[in-house]
């Protein structure tokens, strides 16, 4: 009988999650109802910040950021190149231009002396990525944002659960805004959802309108008389990125199992670094030390080109052993959208040369599988799969 398949993520549901969404269907609202404040109680308290706006997708939680930000045409937006795309395009959908700086050598994450080196006369915010789950250096890039009166916006996608100085990720001491997704492959889920935690009273009700058309309903804030209780304004202009209740109380029930979900992370971590140590050619990625990743990824740096093999020959070949991997970013300077836009936008576009550590870490990247369900067993199979691969 052939192994089951080994994706590089995927989500834990039990039968408590099943029941929570059961629940809500059950109910009176489907959306607009209870379980979407309590999922963002319950966020808010996890994260130790004061506001939590759940949002429909992180991709919608990061657009929600820029807006809030009063980010927008002319305004230039630095976020490191080594993320998902949607860390740059929130900018963009704002008409701000989303600038990148290259990554530190250890754990591929902004370089706070590349991002200083970055700001211009339009700079306005910086959205540093806690890119695998580990921590970026929040402290040295807030001080610079700082002196440079910029907006801070992490990108938490993949750090719920970890810390930073001992604080949670998300308690607000070292930005303005922290956004979140609830993709699968994420720490906990809600098929597809996001948030942004913020301890501005000012933010988060921008936030809140941004993600409901614009609308608000507190009466205390209507700019035009009040006619009667219909009565609403739409006061700017917003989208509908509401989360519905079914996804919140799936957030809920997930929640609750965070801290066995990060656990359970850590014990993978540590079996793959002991597993691989005797593999000379394949090398952890490195962690800070100032920051408790809470391993979104386990990402391994390999020297391909050194052991004359592909990139793509060793995923093909893990395959077959059914282990799926994957690759963690490719540098958004070379999607065609970014490439473009920066030709558009600066002297000569982006170029590869000017991002060596980011080079560095694309050419060798490759994310072994990595979730709390993976078992013992399964690991030791992924590092028998990539010897076998690697050296027959
Ligand atoms: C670093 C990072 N930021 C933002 C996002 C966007 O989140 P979502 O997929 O929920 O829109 C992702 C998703 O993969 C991500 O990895």
């Amino acid at each position: 009988m052939s192994e089951p398949f080994l994706p590089y993520g995927r989500q834990s549901i039990t039968d408590a999650d099943i029941a929570a969404v059961v629940a809500v269907l059950k109910s009176d609202f489907l959306t607009q109802g209870p379980q979407v404040e309590r999922f963002e109680a319950d966020l808010a308290t996890a994260v130790g910040a004061r506001h939590a706006i759940a949002f429909s997708h992180g991709t919608a939680a990061l657009f929600g950021t820029t807006y809030a930000a009063g980010l927008g045409v002319g305004d230039e937006v630095i976020t490191s190149p080594i993320t998902f795309a949607a860390s740059a395009n929130c900018a963009a959908y704002v008409g701000a231009t989303p600038i990148f700086a290259d990554v530190e050598p250890v754990a591929a994450t902004l370089d706070p002396a590349a991002f200083e080196r970055a700001i211009t006369a339009r700079t306005k915010a910086v959205i540093p990525v806690h890119f695998s789950g580990q921590p970026v250096q929040l402290a040295q890039i807030q001080s610079i944002a700082q002196r440079h009166g910029l907006v801070v916006i992490e990108d938490a996608a993949h750090a719920l659960g970890g810390s930073y100085a001992g604080q949670p990720i998300g308690s607000g001491q070292f930005s303005d805004m922290t956004i979140w997704s609830f993709h699968p492959v994420k720490h906990i889920t809600t098929g597809e959802g996001g948030a942004v935690t913020t301890n501005s009273d000012a933010l988060a009700d921008r936030l809140r309108r941004f993600r409901n058309h614009g609308i608000e309903r507190d009466a205390a804030r209507f700019v035009q008389p009040n006619p009667g209780p219909w009565y609403h304004e739409m006061q700017e202009l917003g989208h509908n990125f509401r989360l519905t209740d079914m996804q919140a109380a799936l957030g809920s029930s997930q929640l609750s199992r965070l801290g066995t979900f990060v656990q359970r992370r850590r014990e993978i971590v540590r079996l793959y670094d002991e597993l691989l140590a005797p593999i000379a050619a394949v090398t952890p990625l490195g962690r800070l030390a100032d920051g408790q990743s809470s391993f979104h990824l386990y990402v391994v740096l390999i020297d391909f080109a050194g052991l004359g093999i592909s990139r793509g020959d060793v995923m093909n070949g893990l395959r077959n052993h059914q282990v799926g991997t994957q690759v963690h970013y490719i540098p958004c300077y070379r999607h065609p959208y970014h490439a473009d836009l920066g030709l558009r936008t600066r002297a000569g576009g982006w170029n590869p040369q000017d991002f060596p550590n980011a080079e560095a870490y694309y050419d060798r990247a490759l994310s072994l599988p990595m979730y709390p369900a993976l078992t013992d067993g399964d690991v030791h199979r992924v590092v028998q799969a990539l010897h076998t691969v690697l050296h027959g």
